[in-house]
C-alpha cells in the first residue's frame, strides 16, 4: 500500500520561510549587538607583575635558585648558552598574566665585534645582547643554542642566527627581535622599547 505525500499549500511555506528568515535575522543581530558592548567593556586592571617590558626594568633570573635574583656580567659565559630572564621593575618581576608569555627574554653573550646586522651592537651592554625568547612566526619559544651556535624552534623549523637574530631557515617571517640593555651598578637595565615587535604584541 502506498502513502500519498501531503501536498503542502504554497502560500502556508512562504509564510513560514519569511517568519524563519526574520527569526534568524533577529538573532544575529542581537548577537552582533552583544559582541559590540563586549568589545566595549573597560581594559581589565593590569597589576604591576602584568605589564609588558619597561624602560628601567632590572633582568632577572627567571628560574632556577637564583629566580628572581638579578644576572650579572660574570653569570654569562662568552659564546655560551643563553640565559633566560625576566624584566622586573618596582620590585615586582613581570612575569604574570600575558607577560608571562611575551616578556620572556634571552641574553647572550659575544664580543662586541661579533654583533652583527640586524642586531644593533650600541643596543647592547658591551656585547650582551638581549632577544624576545619568542619565534616572530607563532610565538614558540626558541630552544638553546646548538652547536653550530643557532638558535633553533621546535615548532615549525625556523632557526635564528646567535649573534643577529636573524632567520637562517623559514618559517619565521622575521628575525629575534632585540631588546636594548645596558650596564647599571652590575646588573642589566632596559635601556629601550624593543626594537621589532614582539609576537603577540600589537607595536614595538
Ligand atoms: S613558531 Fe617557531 S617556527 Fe613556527
Amino acid at each position: 500500500m502506498t502513502t500519498k505525500a501531503k501536498k503542502l499549500d504554497p502560500e502556508i511555506s512562504r509564510r513560514k520561510f519569511v517568519t524563519a528568515a526574520m527569526a534568524g535575522a533577529t538573532g544575529i543581530g542581537l548577537v552582533s549587538f552583544a559582541t559590540i558592548l563586549g568589545g566595549l567593556r573597560p581594559v581589565p586592571f593590569i597589576t604591576d607583575a602584568q605589564k609588558p617590558v619597561e624602560i628601567g626594568d632590572v633582568l632577572v633570573y627567571a628560574e632556577g635558585p637564583k629566580a628572581g635574583q638579578p644576572v650579572g656580567p660574570d653569570d654569562l659565559e662568552k659564546d655560551g648558552p643563553y640565559i633566560t630572564v625576566y624584566p622586573k621593575g618596582n620590585d615586582v618581576v613581570r612575569s604574570e598574566g600575558q607577560g608571562a608569555t611575551i616578556n620572556a627574554i634571552m641574553i647572550l653573550k659575544y664580543a662586541l665585534s661579533d654583533i652583527t646586522a640586524p642586531a644593533k651592537p650600541e643596543a647592547t651592554a658591551d656585547g650582551i645582547i638581549a632577544f624576545s625568547k619568542l619565534c616572530p612566526h607563532l610565538g614558540c619559544s626558541v630552544l638553546a643554542k646548538g652547536p653550530d651556535g643557532n638558535l633553533p624552534c621546535p615548532c615549525h623549523g625556523s632557526k635564528f642566527d646567535g649573534k643577529s637574530g636573524k632567520v637562517l631557515v623559514a618559517p619565521a617571517p622575521r628575525g629575534l627581535p632585540q631588546l636594548p640593555i645596558k650596564l647599571e651598578n652590575n646588573q642589566f637595565v632596559v635601556s629601550g622599547k624593543w626594537l621589532e615587535t614582539v609576537y603577540g604584541t600589537v607595536e614595538a
